[in-house]
């Protein structure tokens, strides 16, 4: 499908690392090493207590977008050490991160906690980036496929299509994440187009193809440009990455290739 229906977008996830006081030179590399011209829309998803820190840092750099990777799904009240979402757009949180499978697998995440925080999300006016993906045992058995149709039919289950347009998918295969094995470009295409069958049946085709649908994996300044080639892989979930400005700024400077 056409890729000018939808956005690039590149996602930062600096998971639990990084402190407030080393956003504002983090971003100052950033932004000394960014493409001239904007080819994507980018975020950095960063845990909650440095979201202040990072929202002030780009208060004067609007290139790149403030984003957390988790997000209570009830809106207030007796929820301890939980973070909803209207702290969070108080904030100017633009992304959201929910169903990460470090979350799913460490805190017990299943499909209906996914599917209430990405509604949650998409209700406050944040764009929730659903991630889903398979394991490396699901793969080696040749369950991928049906496991992805599973995660995606739940994540985006009693979406309206219009809801939808503002969910993005990011396919990160769990054999892929933090190991530097990064998924072939073929493997990844196989299943972003998979994904994107998924959301026309659901969604219909106008929504589907206005969807992006990312890869996260070991994604890096190398392998990028490769990945991002790929009709149904219209940008990336950066891990490790997303932790070196020069670096994640390539990832940014490769979405300039179509
Ligand atoms: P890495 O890029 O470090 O493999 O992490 C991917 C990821 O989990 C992003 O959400």
């Amino acid at each position: 499908m056409n890729k000018k229906y939808r956005k690039a977008i590149i996602a930062g996830n600096w998971k639990m690392n990084m402190t407030a006081s080393a956003v504002r030179p983090f971003i100052d590399e950033l932004r000394a090493a960014m493409p001239k011209l904007k080819t994507c829309d980018a975020a950095i998803c960063a845990p909650f207590p440095l979201i202040p820190a990072l929202g002030k840092a780009l208060r004067d750099f609007s290139r790149v977008a403030v984003g957390a990777q988790d997000v209570c799904e009830f809106p207030s009240g007796a929820h301890t050490g939980e973070v909803s979402c209207d702290m969070l757009t108080d904030l100017g949180v633009k992304y959201v991160i929910v169903g990460h499978s470090e979350r799913r697998e460490y805190q017990h995440e299943d499909d209906f906690k996914v599917n209430a925080k990405l509604r949650a999300a998409i209700a406050a006016g944040m764009t929730g980036i659903v991630c889903v993906g398979e394991s490396l045992e699901q793969r080696n058995r040749g369950l991928t496929l049906e496991h992805i149709d599973y995660q995606v039919s739940s994540a985006v289950y009693g979406l309206t299509e219009e809801q939808a347009r503002r969910c993005v998918v990011a396919y990160e295969p769990l054999w892929a994440i933090g190991t530097g094995v990064v998924a072939t470009a073929e493997q990844a295409q196989e299943v972003c187009a998979e994904i994107r069958a998924v959301l026309k049946r659901r969604l219909g085709a106008r929504t589907a193809r206005a969807m992006s649908i990312l890869y996260g994996g070991s994604m890096n300044a190398k392998n990028a440009a490769e990945l991002l080639a790929m009709p149904d892989i219209d940008g990336g979930l950066i891990g490790g990455a997303s932790l070196k400005p020069a670096d994640f700024a390539a990832i940014i400077a490769a979405t300039a290739q179509e």
